[in-house]
């Protein structure tokens, strides 16, 4: 079934499911049985797949994480071979306190397609298709982004909106944007939705920038790169774990800046479910014995597609 609408309908299904395995949790302020509610819907439904899967973005490595581990083969492995990266909770303190923006999600590539990211940090900007992707360079300045992005969309700096994590290690970026007049959307969590505001006009954001979890890079470039958007990132290792880790994975340049094209090699599915309420879909809503479930693909050469599901409570 490669990257079939048939296996794009299973992922909807799946990723619904493991939204509404969280919805106990939303407000409990349970980080941890709320990630396990979810992953724990999302392994048993995908080995029930006919797939020969493996898990390249994770819940962790092996020994920090006893399911959707990295390398963890998943489906009953009669079927393509596909890369899964996985993330049953984006935004856990969200969905902890009651917070909008919490979201299940899965990317699929057929095998040797999606890279695999170590549990680090990375260094990201993403920003909209119909432009030229090297006007913004992660050795440039603050300034040097910014200006080059104004002159190639053509507008002035006071209109752009860059949206970042608000972190104290952004302390620097953010006394740029403001000395740079620019306008700036915080996030204080989810930084996957944070890139993709980058993917439609009608969320009002031109440039996603700053430091967040490398997976979580991954899986926003497999949605950006259908909708033919801009991502770069670069790792960050700090330790000697970070390092050692990494070569087990391969890498061993350890200062690459990753285009695009290099973090997702081929066509990909990226599908998404809202558990609370967002800016690119809705929650889930418990009503009249049913759940309604909201949730975002993309395939292919598609842009972000909203598919609304209702799951009988059983
Ligand atoms: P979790 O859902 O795993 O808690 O991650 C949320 C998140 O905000 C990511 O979206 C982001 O990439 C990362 O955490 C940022 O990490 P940190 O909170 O350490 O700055």
């Amino acid at each position: 079934m490669n990257l079939s609408k048939e296996l794009l309908l299973k992922l909807i299904d799946i990723t619904s499911n493991s939204a509404i395995a969280c919805y106990p949790y939303i407000g409990k302020n349970e980080k941890i049985l709320a990630d396990k509610a979810a992953t724990d819907v999302m392994r048993n439904s995908l080995n029930k797949l006919d797939i020969k899967g493996k898990v390249v973005i994770g819940e962790g490595e092996l020994d920090e994480a006893p399911m959707l581990y990295i390398g963890e083969k998943l489906g009953n492995g009669n079927g393509p071979e596909l890369d899964i990266a996985v993330d049953p909770v984006e935004g856990t303190n969200f969905v902890a306190k009651n917070l909008p923006g919490a979201m299940t999600v899965l990317a699929v590539a057929n095998k040797g397609d999606l890279f695999s990211a170590p549990e680090t940090y990375m260094e990201k900007i993403a920003f909209g298709k119909d432009l030229p992707n090297n006007i913004i360079d992660l050795d440039n300045t603050v300034e040097e982004n910014l200006k080059n992005f104004a002159e190639a969309s053509n507008k002035y700096l006071d209109e752009l909106t860059v949206c970042i994590l608000k972190r104290d290690r952004h302390a620097n970026i953010i006394n740029e944007l403001k000395k740079l007049n620019v306008n700036i959307k915080f996030i204080t969590d989810g930084d996957v939705t944070g890139a993709l505001l980058v993917s439609d006009k009608k969320y009002k954001v031109d440039i996603f920038m700053g430091i967040g979890g490398g997976p979580e890079g991954v899986i926003a470039a497999a949605a950006l790169k259908t909708m033919n958007c801009n991502f770069k990132g670069r790792f960050i290792f700090k330790t000697k774990d970070d390092i050692q880790r990494a070569k087990k994975m391969g890498i061993n340049d350890f200062n690459k800046k990753y285009e695009i094209n290099e973090i997702i090699k081929g066509k990909s599915i990226f599908c998404a479910t809202g558990i609370t309420n967002g800016d690119l879909m809705n929650g889930i809503v418990k009503k009249n014995g049913k759940y309604f479930t909201e949730t975002i693909i993309t395939h292919e050469k598609s842009f972000l597609e909203l598919v609304k599901k209702d799951v009988s409570i059983t």
